[in-house]
């Protein structure tokens, strides 16, 4: 059997996507009713991680704990990886001693030339191109909320980046419709828009694109890797901050959501990121029930 990897919401169907959902929301409820669940007893996560993590790294490590297993937390600083030792050998030697490896790398393609040098599933933890399991728990958050996201539409506001991308994906894989609000110079790559263009509108208007919208989502202006560019970014998304009045073109019903770290003030307002709208902390923390809905996918 070939190994399955989740480098990108492409990599699975829709039908398992959608079965991930729901199977995430039960994991939940089991767990939060004191369920002892450990379907992955004496499996090994390793995880390295090249840029900074609170919600991903804690999530996959909290929920190795919960299902019996174990996570090992692979600094580049510490292990060879990080002086020099190629990537594939680096993949060979810990695929042949771990069950699953997830990995948060700048370069997608060095995160799917790792992968091809694994016996064991890989799983993008986020790279400059992608961030699909953040994507999980937000399906899994608007799910909750309001039912099925399917048919639903969608409002990416600011820049065309890893989690705009993970958005591009999701609307395809999903089945709902996302608008696309971002500054000239930051749109999304070609090939994504390519790949989505059924499911996507690129506009340069905030407020035109969130009109009638049922969820509305941003993320900062600066990526990790890009603070050398945060002056310049701040001068170029000035028109794309998410404030009230960006929220009273949605639906009365729309939510807010944003991956985190936020920086109120800047890409969303403190009244929007925490009023009402907002269901940041249930996307939050929807990170490790999606997450060990993925893991039981892939492993158990
Ligand atoms: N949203 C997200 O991936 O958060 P971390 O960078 O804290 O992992
Ligand atoms: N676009 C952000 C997401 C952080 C979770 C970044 O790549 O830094």
């Amino acid at each position: 059997m070939t190994t399955r990897h989740f480098l990108s919401l492409l990599d699975l169907t829709p039908a398992e996507l959608n079965a991930m959902m729901d199977r995430a929301i039960e994991i939940k409820t089991a767990y939060k009713q004191g369920d002892i669940f450990e379907p992955l007893k004496n499996k090994v996560l390793g995880m390295i991680f090249e840029k900074s993590s609170t919600r991903t790294r804690v999530s996959f490590e909290t929920g190795m704990i919960h299902f019996g297993g174990k996570a090992l937390f692979l600094s580049p600083r510490d292990i060879q990886l990080g002086r020099g030792e190629p990537l594939e050998d680096t993949a060979r030697v810990l695929s042949s001693m771990v069950d699953c490896i997830t990995i948060r790398t700048f370069s997608h393609k060095q995160l799917a030339f790792f992968a091809e040098n694994s016996s064991v599933p890989v799983i993008n933890a986020l790279t400059d191109d992608f961030h699909p399991c953040q994507l999980l728990a937000d399906v899994q958050t608007y799910q909750e909320h309001r039912g099925s996201i399917k048919g639903k539409t969608v409002t990416w506001i600011g820049d065309g980046n890893n989690m705009c991308h993970s958005y591009m994906n999701a609307a395809k894989q999903f089945g709902f419709t996302l608008n696309i609000a971002c500054p000239e110079d930051y749109t999304p790559y070609p090939e994504i828009i390519a790949n989505t263009k059924d499911h996507i509108n690129i506009c340069h208007d905030a407020k035109q694109a969130s009109t009638d919208s049922d969820l509305i989502v941003t993320d900062v202006w600066a990526s990790m890797g890009q603070e050398e560019e945060q002056k310049k970014r701040e001068i170029a998304f000035a028109g794309f901050q998410v404030n009230q009045s960006v929220m009273q073109q949605a639906r009365a019903d729309a939510l807010f959501m944003h991956c985190l770290p936020a920086h109120r003030g800047e890409e969303v307002t403190a009244d929007v990121i925490d009023g009402p709208q907002s269901v940041i902390w249930d996307e939050a923390e929807n990170r490790l029930h999606a997450q060990k809905a993925l893991l039981e996918f892939l492993l158990a």
